[in-house]
């Protein structure tokens, strides 16, 4: 179905693109185009497997005007031959030292090797300027916007070795944690949105994302292992790289190491592979480096890969077992998920039972029948995957399986809408609904209902005392105390907290309300721009895409939740039992100069010496007239004097006029 809609799209926007750049005869408008090439992009992200060669977003240079631009690397970016066993990575080392006419023991710069997504990032004066995916090696696509959200990437480099280069171009892997991985997928079962099949793919789709708010509120990280094109500094081993970027303020491995000959590197590869499992991330094995930059030179690179180097993979942590039933989930949104119970297997020391299996395509791709044999895979600690079916096992008894056509829980209709990936239970009365948007709305980073926990969900439901989370206000010490298993005490302790969450602050309950996309982060920033709920509540799309961070994706969805009549009723119900929607608190969010002192000099473009002053101090900070050891930021406007130099001198970060308003949150 997805795989069907891609091809569509990829077909009808190749289509267009001849109309518009051959026949010079378009016959969709720009918008129309876009749109579409949205929907392709949206759904390629999730879909990584069904990205097509011919797929326009993987031309260079298309007709692109808001998705992302191409970026072409100044040096391209190769990808590595890969040893899959101890024989090839000794004949690696024999094929080096050959080539080298070395018969002494080479070193070796061994590191992880990261499963996530290669990006490059482009310093000019020690600034961020560009930042591309590796794409094909030789052009990439533009996330300069995305890569700036993630909070180790630095926004400018540290002076080091006197100073920054002139250029750096910073190669490195942008990876997502399993344990961000399962709250990420989490989330998105319960918003009825497909989850991600492992965390590399989930990398690469909040990188690609057109709202980098969505970028930004999933905890992305960057380990950085290698450079491109550079000048004013000098190196001379990869050692060294890896020394000079960490000087220069970028994350990079801890665990790598500088190794001699190829005894060393099989020991750092049994290290990292029992390693592995205490990792908060996912390695697939290890890289090999020659570490002197000049023997580097000498060895040269094959097209596509170096002859320097070479990943040295670790065995696939798969096994073998049977599918004994598959189950429909209900999440929030009323999506049900397909979830594969199986033989309990171990696989490199975990008990692997269940599967998810994503939505009815996945199961369709992959032909996964009820007492099917199949090959599961564990990336770590994340949720176990079907890697594959065995078909040889098939013995014919095997059942085929469809996602219901009722709700396993209400009995109502379930339906699959056009370019959606999943099947929903159209009941926004469905108690699995009910339920899973309560459970979120009392939840931590919610509202916070302390004891209003599943279990009293729950039972609130199922006796028909809560039917949506208006109807928490209402709930009277009598009720509470009559229900099964509810001390006195206890009913009175969950009686204040709801009471309590009255006063929950605004961008918290806008996160309570879990409309799609709108995660903690998102609901900060669009508190920040609107400052009130009404003003949200009556923003146009346009409105919402003039705000920073906010793209098509988000607007959307926030003028949707606000459309409906049901919604609007359960916020004016909200508002007569009492919850306060107090606007987000100035502390943590606006003070985010506190204790700062700023020099401005220069002539500013948009903010004049005054403004630029009230606005440092509304945000904590100090704006002083002179540089000294205390000045945190400088920042530089036109025909900068001898201020700016004295700042370079002392090593003080600079800031144009542009990235100070972005830090602040202006733009
Ligand atoms: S070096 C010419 N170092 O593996 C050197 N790559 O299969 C090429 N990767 O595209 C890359 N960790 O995305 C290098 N420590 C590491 C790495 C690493 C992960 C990825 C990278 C690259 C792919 C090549």
């Amino acid at each position: 179905m997805s795989q069907q809609r891609i091809k569509e799209l990829v077909d009808e926007l190749n289509y267009h693109n001849h109309r518009y750049y051959v026949l010079d005869d378009p016959e969709i408008s720009d918008a129309e185009y876009d749109r579409r090439m949205r929907e392709l992009v949206a759904l390629e992200n999730t879909y990584p497997e069904f990205i097509l060669p011919e797929s326009p977003t993987q031309r260079v240079g298309g007709r692109r005007s808001d998705v992302f631009e191409p970026v072409t690397h100044a040096l391209h970016m190769l990808s590595l031959d890969n040893a899959l066993n101890e024989d090839e990575i000794v004949e690696f080392d024999a094929r080096t030292r050959r080539t080298l006419g070395n018969s002494k023991p080479l070193e070796y710069v061994c590191e992880p090797k990261l499963d996530g997504l290669a990006v490059e990032l482009v310093y000019a004066n020690g600034f961020l300027t560009v930042a591309s995916t590796r794409g094909d090696g030789i052009t990439g696509e533009n996330v300069t916007q995305n890569i700036r959200t993630i909070k180790s990437v630095p926004i400018k480099l540290l002076s080091a070795k006197g100073g920054v280069p002139e250029r750096l171009d910073v190669r490195g892997e942008v990876i997502l944690g399993y344990k961000e991985f399962a709250k990420l997928n989490q989330e998105r079962e319960e918003n009825g949105e497909p989850t991600f099949a492992n965390p590399r793919n989930a990398a690469a789709g909040s990188l690609r994302q057109l709202d980098s708010a969505i970028t930004a509120s999933r905890p992305l990280d960057i380990y950085c292992y290698g450079i491109g094109q550079f000048s004013g500094i000098n190196l001379t081993s990869q050692w060294d790289v890896l020394q000079s970027l960490r000087a220069f303020g970028l994350k990079t491995n801890p665990l790598a190491d500088k190794v001699v000959g190829i005894e060393q590197v099989k020991t750092y590869h049994q290290e990292m592979l029992e390693r592995r499992e205490t990792l908060s991330y996912d390695i697939d094995g290890i890289v090999v480096k020659v570490n002197s930059l000049s023997l580097q030179q000498q060895l040269g690179s094959k097209t596509k890969s170096p002859r320097w180097a070479i990943a040295y993979k670790f065995p696939a942590r798969q096994e073998t077992t049977q599918v004994l039933d598959i189950i429909a989930q209900v999440g929030r949104t009323g999506t049900l998920t397909p979830v594969a119970r199986m033989r309990s297997v171990n696989v490199s020391g975990v008990d692997v039972s269940r599967a998810t299996l994503h939505n009815q395509d996945e199961i369709d791709r992959k032909d996964v029948r009820i007492g099917d044999w199949v090959v599961v895979q564990r990336a770590g600690d994340v949720i176990p995957e079907i890697v594959k079916v065995i078909f040889s096992k098939r013995t014919g008894r095997e059942k085929k399986y469809t996602l219901p056509a009722t709700c396993p829980v209400c009995g109502s209709e379930t339906i699959r809408l056009a370019g959606e990936a999943a099947q929903r239970c159209i009941n926004l009365a469905c108690p699995a609904q009910v339920k899973e948007r309560i459970y979120h709305f009392a939840s931590k980073g919610a509202m916070d209902i302390d004891g209003l926990g599943t279990r009293l969900v729950d039972q609130l439901v199922e006796t028909g005392l809560v039917k949506d989370v208006a109807d928490i206000y209402d709930l009277t010490l009598e009720q509470l105390a009559g229900l099964d298993r509810m001390a006195h005490k206890s009913a009175e302790n969950v009686l204040n907290a709801i009471n309590k969450s009255k006063k929950q602050t605004l961008d918290r309950f806008l996160f309570a309300l879990g409309i799609r996309f709108v995660g903690e982060h998102v609901a900060r920033v669009l508190i920040r721009a609107f400052k009130n709920l009404d003003r949200l509540a009556s923003a146009s799309k346009e409105d919402l895409m003039a705000v920073h961070e906010i793209g098509p994706q988000v607007a959307e969805s926030v003028v949707d939740f606000f459309a409906s009549d049901e919604n609007r009723h359960v916020l004016q119900r909200l508002k007569q039992r009492g919850v306060e929607m107090k606007p987000i608190e100035e502390k943590g969010t606006s003070k985010i100069l506190e204790n700062k002192t700023l020099v401005f000099t220069g002539t500013l473009q948009t903010l004049s010496r005054k403004e630029a002053q009230t606005i440092t101090e509304e945000r904590g900070g100090h704006a002083a007239s002179s540089v000294s050891k205390n000045t945190d930021y400088i920042v530089v406007g036109e025909n900068a004097g001898s201020k700016a130099t004295k700042a370079t001198e002392l090593g003080i970060t600079k800031l144009t006029e542009t990235e100070f308003r972005k830090m602040i949150g202006l733009d």
